[in-house]
């Protein structure tokens, strides 16, 4: 039996197949989850497309997380698919270009602000938007990029991140009473389509390969995947407001 058998999972995300959605919505089904599958505008008939590579073609729900109409929605389009939610996954994250690379004191508020909208102050409109679908328990997973330092050109997409992993433990504080835990994975670097469009993001991956203890992979997401499907599950009962490395050690080594 699987660790997520009959849950049903919202992951919102999935991209391309290089996506860390794709790879945890793969391994939630494997593990037996029922999947929905949301995103918006061009990257919703990738989106679609992609669905079919899954283990089973998952439906795919309109979800852009800056349009107040689809999150007062998501919730009844879910209802078409499933009956309720043990899960939701954020894997969301963009800053316009002129938010990243060097000059952060020089970005304009309006570049900063869709960061924060679109990478931070999302888990908590999409979480909130999900919560009529919760039973006695649920479980809200995103990723994130550690923030607890500064590094060079993700620029305001890292403050952005420092404003998610803060906006996870308010979450996590005011609907822990509910039953809902909400965690994050800190990821290492991926080639996916968020981190290629970051300009002179090869310097996470030069500086990856020579200190990760365990080594690191760029092209292989499976074990961020497997560790958001492990905050999912029940074995992690007692976990909420935490933050779980999946970066081959990198964090936890100086030089
Ligand atoms: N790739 C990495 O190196 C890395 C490392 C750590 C954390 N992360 C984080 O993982 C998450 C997933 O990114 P990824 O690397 O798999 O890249 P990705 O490009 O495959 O996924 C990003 C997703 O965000 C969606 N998105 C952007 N704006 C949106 C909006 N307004 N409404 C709804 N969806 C929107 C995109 O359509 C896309 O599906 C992001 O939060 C990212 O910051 C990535």
């Amino acid at each position: 039996m699987g660790i997520l058998e009959g849950k049903k999972i919202l992951v919102a995300g999935v991209l391309t197949e290089a996506s860390i959605a794709f790879a945890t919505a793969r391994i939630a089904q494997e593990q037996g989850a029922t999947v929905v599958l949301s995103n918006f505008g061009r990257a919703l008939s990738l989106c679609q497309r992609i669905a079919k590579r899954l283990p089973q073609e998952a439906p795919v729900v309109e979800l852009d997380v800056t349009n107040t109409e689809h999150l007062s929605t998501l919730a009844d389009r879910l209802r078409e698919h499933v009956d309720g939610l043990d899960g939701v996954v954020h894997s969301i994250g963009f800053a316009p270009q002129e938010a990243m690379g060097e000059g952060f004191p020089e970005v304009a508020w309006e570049h900063a602000a869709t960061a924060f909208q679109v990478s931070s102050w999302s888990l908590a409109s999409l979480t909130q938007a999900c919560r009529p679908l919760f039973g006695d328990t649920a479980s809200v997973v995103g990723l994130t990029f550690d923030a607890t330092v500064a590094w060079p050109v993700y620029g305001w997409m890292g403050a952005a991140k420092a404003a998610l992993e803060s906006t996870s433990r308010y979450l996590a504080r005011e609907l822990g009473p509910e039953g809902v835990r909400v965690n994050l994975v800190a990821a290492g670097p991926l080639r996916t389509m968020a981190m290629k469009s970051i300009p002179g993001s090869a310097q996470f991956e030069e500086a990856w390969e020579t200190r990760a203890p365990l080594g690191w992979s760029v092209t292989d997401t499976e074990p961020s995947g497997k560790a958001v499907c492990a905050l999912l599950s029940d074995w992690f009962p007692a976990t909420t407001g935490e933050i779980v490395h999946v970066d081959g050690g990198f964090h936890a080594v100086g030089v």
